[in-house]
């Protein structure tokens, strides 16, 4: 058989865009899922009607857009649409001309010669996939297509053991990147639809948050307005950590601030004028959102530990034991320090409470031999959507999972209601 090239693996996020060549340990290129066109954006939902034909301007196709930090850098004169919300596509005519660019212009491929692994959100409706497939293989003609759901990566990413016999699909995935953070209990590479569950807390909050607390210390004064985001999101990356008890934690600021307290030194992006901000309480208060959402919500009250707790609990009574123990993280916001290390420790309080309590019950006449929880945080985790479609994707079953050009000629679009799980394949 000829050389295959390697397989494009393709990660469109709600905030960012991962993307590279299966095989590689990081994406080759990351950037916003943001596209800057000359024209308002038809502002209907197309998922359900269909998709319609790129916009085409007197029967020449519209190349005069942008994508990623090149689109926002143009947003003076171009207007900026997100073509993914929520995790799934919401205009697909946006969506096609955004991996046009992508393919071309980023990765420099001819999609003719790749087959293409791209994900998807857990409970993304059939026809979403079939509006995917039709563009791959119709507007782009790739060699072959699987489409993964992101959570079932997430899991083959954080495969640290070289024994195949350890390698399980099975775990709850807790992905939380800019928009939603989602809770998903995976049982042999099947998503357990029913149980999952969605926080309305993840970066983009986060960021608020800090911004919000910078300004009430007064902090946001030396900051020029237009920077305030970016500057908060920065902060947020690269000064924050989940603390282990939060009382002992504003003592010990209030002990010794000059220890404690960092301070960011940041440029004005136009004037180039130089200003200091000084980072204190937000550096562990910032990530305490997902432990203690009261801090920062009145709508959403449920701490994170407690939600994954529900998950698990709502799962079938055969699985319970192997979700507790394989709870893996994945996205840019569980990249706080020690957020794993938190998370499991709340967790296993949760259940060695519940155990306790029914050995209470029942007089003691039954003791439990105790639940095993484990967070998995790993070195791949920020990208571990990305990072296990490229191990999946480097695999000779790659190609038994994917549908090829041919199959999509013979069966047309609806072929893609139902791929197979990788390591059930035949
Ligand atoms: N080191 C870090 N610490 C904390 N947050 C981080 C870090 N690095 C990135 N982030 C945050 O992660 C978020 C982006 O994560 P990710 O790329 O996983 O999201 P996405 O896939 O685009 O969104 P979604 O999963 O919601 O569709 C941003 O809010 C970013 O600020
Ligand atoms: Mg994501």
């Amino acid at each position: 058989m000829a050389q295959r090239l390697p397989p494009l693996v393709i990660d469109n996020g709600t905030g960012y865009t991962k993307m590279g060549f299966a095989g590689n340990s990081e994406p080759s290129f990351v950037f916003p899922t943001v596209i800057a066109t000359r024209q308002a954006a038809s502002s209907s939902n197309q998922a359900r009607g269909g998709r319609t034909q790129p916009t085409r301007v007197g029967g020449v196709e519209d190349l005069d857009f942008y994508i990623g930090d090149e689109a926002i850098a143009n947003s003076r004169t171009y207007s900026l649409h997100n073509p993914i919300r929520h995790g799934m596509i919401d205009n697909w005519d946006l969506m096609e001309r955004f991996w046009e660019q992508s393919i071309f212009k980023y990765l420099r491929a001819e999609p003719e010669d790749h087959y293409v692994l791209l994900t998807e959100p857990p409970l993304n409706p059939p026809e979403n996939r079939e509006n995917t497939a039709e563009i791959m293989f119709e507007s782009f003609n790739v060699g072959g297509l699987y489409i993964a759901v992101q959570a079932v990566l997430a899991l083959a990413a954080s495969w640290t053991s070289s024994k195949v016999s350890e390698r399980t699909l099975t775990g709850v995935v807790i992905d939380s990147g800019d928009g939603v953070t989602h809770t998903i209990p995976v049982a042999e590479g099947y998503v357990i639809g029913s149980s999952i569950k969605h926080i309305p807390i993840a970066g983009s909050d986060i960021t608020k948050f800090v911004q919000q607390l910078l300004r009430d210390r007064g902090e946001t004064a030396n900051i020029p307005p237009e920077d305030q985001m970016r500057v908060a999101e920065k902060i947020k990356e690269d000064y924050t950590y989940v603390c282990q008890d939060i009382v002992k934690e504003f003592r010990k600021y209030d002990a010794d601030p000059y220890r404690y307290f960092a301070r960011y030194a940041g440029e004005h992006s136009v004037t180039g004028r130089q200003y200091n901000v000084d980072v204190g309480y937000e550096r562990f208060l910032a990530p305490e959102i997902f432990f203690n959402p009261e801090i920062y919500s009145s709508d959403f009250l449920t701490p994170l530990p407690e939600v994954v707790d529900n998950v698990i609990q709502s799962s079938p009574i055969d699985v319970r034991r192997g979700l507790y123990k394989n709870i893996v993280l994945s996205g840019g916001s569980t990249m706080f320090k020690d957020f794993g290390k938190r998370l499991q420790r709340d967790i296993k309080h949760i259940v060695d409470g519940r155990i306790q309590m029914s050995e209470d019950r029942s007089g003691n006449l039954i003791k439990s031999s105790g639940v095993e929880v484990n967070v998995i945080s790993h070195k791949r985790q920020r990208y571990a959507v990305w990072y296990g479609g490229s191990l999946m994707a480097s695999t000779p079953e790659f190609y038994n999972v994917s549908y090829s050009r041919a199959d999509y000629e013979e069966c047309g679009p609806s072929l893609v209601r139902r791929f197979s799980i990788f390591g059930s394949a035949n």
